[in-house]
């Protein structure tokens, strides 16, 4: 007899969410989890501490260079990063002890310890004291998540060679700060430091910033981080990094190959990616495949080669974001309580909180052009929208991409303030099918930053008001 109709091993946006709607839908629901919290990388040293680490920096930066612009005299802004720090530790406490609550709220059991597949049906928790456990259970998912992707030549010690782990908890500015990799983490996280003081310079493999974003988006955004004193070496690979007393001498050559070179900064962040994260869980010996990258295999229904075993969020394959694992998790429950559980995936939004912010739904110009779909594009700056110049925050544009022989909306990408919550129009246009006329013909509220989203699907008909 299962003891349980489903377990999660993790708690992170996967598997807490799964776990809370599983329960709702009725289904007796028992988690794993290998930290002391639960709500996994997210909410722990991801998502959440950068977020407040970000808010806070950028406050800090206002104080120090917007506001005299305002009217507002206050004189040279003071850092006190133990302060900051623990606005962020306070933050992550009370998002963690949410989901603690909602957990018990509805009464799903909590094993703290390791979780092994032992069988189909068989879970073992080994705790960081005492005896290991076994749970028997009608279903497993795998919500293990992601780690960080280790490059070969640098040890991370998370003082001076540093993941994000490390970089969101540091008791010091540092003075240079060499960041490896221009993705997500990267540029938010050199935001922060950047803004608190530190010289940062980015190092990125590829010829450009933020692959997989749109390009003319990441061109103006690596203009804009470079007026505010980002430096960035593309097309260049990072060989080794050595720690001493006085600092890291980081190694690097152009990535085709060319005359190495050496730098000296004081702390490194190493951002190159994530990978899933599956030790030790029993793959192996179950038999349960895996794709080249590490992630579990799956097929549309989140199920995992073996019967009974699901797999989502970060172990799988798809964007490392949490709303994607938060959606695969309540879509894989409704599967579970016999409803039909889906995620589009054509529409799950990405934000980059820096500022200006970088938000994106749907497809770039580039997947289009390759694909050879006939598109319109209608883009609109914030240089012509009056609330942005009211709050002097003109950086950036809006472009909708449309079907050039339908004109359903197939993308939209932002830079500026506040888009990562603007994306979200988009979002629902384009679950509706909606076209770039019904977001034109949409009234919004004047003056905000949204009407930039209305203008840009006026620009796919070449009907703009205000340019
Ligand atoms: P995780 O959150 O990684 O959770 C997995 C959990 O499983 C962990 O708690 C782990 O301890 C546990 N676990 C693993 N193995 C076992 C085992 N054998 N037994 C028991 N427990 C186990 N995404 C966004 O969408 N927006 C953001 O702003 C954002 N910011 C980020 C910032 C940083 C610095 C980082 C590192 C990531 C960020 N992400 C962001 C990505 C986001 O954190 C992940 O996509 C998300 O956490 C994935 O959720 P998950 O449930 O799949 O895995
Ligand atoms: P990433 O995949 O976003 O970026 C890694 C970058 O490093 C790429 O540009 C890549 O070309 C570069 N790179 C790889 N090897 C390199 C090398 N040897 N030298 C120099 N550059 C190299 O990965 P990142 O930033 O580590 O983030 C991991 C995951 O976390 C992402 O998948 C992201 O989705 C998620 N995340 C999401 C956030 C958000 O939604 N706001 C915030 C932070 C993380």
């Amino acid at each position: 007899m299962a003891d349980y109709d489903l377990t999660i091993i993790g708690t992170g946006p996967g598997g807490y969410v799964c776990a809370i709607r599983a329960a709702q839908l009725g289904l007796k629901v028992a988690v794993v989890e290998k930290r002391k919290t639960h709500s996994g990388t997210c909410l722990n040293v991801g998502c959440i501490p950068s977020k407040a680490l970000l808010h806070a920096s950028d406050l800090f930066e206002e104080a120090g260079h917007d506001f005299a612009r305002l009217g507002i005299k206050i004189g040279a802004p003071k850092l006190d990063l133990k302060a900051m720090m623990g606005h962020k530790d306070e933050t992550v406490e009370a998002n963690v002890k949410g989901v603690e609550f909602l957990l018990k709220k509805n009464k799903i059991t909590a094993f703290q310890g390791v979780g092994r597949i032992v069988a189909a049906g068989l879970v073992e928790v080994t705790p960081e004291k005492g005896k290991a456990e076994t749970i028997a259970t009608r279903n497993i998912v795998i919500a293990t998540g992601s780690e960080v992707m280790p490059l070969p030549g640098l040890e991370i010690d998370e003082k001076s060679i540093l993941s994000s782990d490390g970089a969101i908890a540091l008791s010091s500015v540092p003075g240079r700060l060499l960041v490896i990799g221009a993705g997500v983490i990267g540029l938010e996280l050199g935001s922060v430091w950047r803004r608190l003081g530190s010289e940062v310079q980015v190092v990125e493999f590829l010829d450009r910033i933020l692959p997989g974003m749109d390009a003319d988006v990441a061109k103006t955004f690596q203009r804009t981080l470079k007026k505010q004193g980002v430096k960035f070496r593309l097309s260049t690979r990072v060989t080794a990094a050595k720690a001493s007393a006085k600092g890291v001498k980081v190694t690097m050559e152009p990535a085709a190959g060319g005359t190495a070179e050496t730098v000296d900064v004081d702390a490194v962040l190493v951002a190159i990616g994530r990978r899933p994260y599956t030790a030790g869980l029993g793959l192996e010996e179950l038999g349960i495949a895996r794709d080249k990258q590490g992630r579990v295999e799956t097929d549309g229904n989140f199920r995992t080669t073996i019967d009974g075993i699901y797999a989502i969020g970060d172990a799988i394959k798809g964007p490392m974001l949490a709303h994607k694992a938060e959606d695969e998790g309540v879509a894989v429950a409704e599967i579970l309580a016999g409803q039909k559980g889906h995620v589009n995936y054509d529409v799950i939004p990405g934000v980059v909180y820096t500022m200006p912010e970088v938000a994106a739904v749907g497809k770039t110009e580039e997947e289009l052009k390759e694909a050879g779909i006939a598109y319109i594009s209608g883009k609109f700056p914030f240089t012509a929208n009056g609330r942005a110049k009211a709050m002097r925050k003109t950086d950036g544009f809006i472009k909708v991409l449309a079907d050039a022989r339908t004109d359903r909306v197939l993308g939209v990408h932002m830079i500026g303030a506040s888009v990562g919550e603007m994306i979200h129009e988009a979002a629902v246009l384009m679950e509706f099918g909606g076209s770039a006329e019904d977001l034109a013909r949409t009234c919004h509220a004047h003056p905000t930053m949204s009407e930039a989203v209305r203008e840009a699907a006026m620009a796919v008909a070449k009907r703009t008001i205000h340019m």
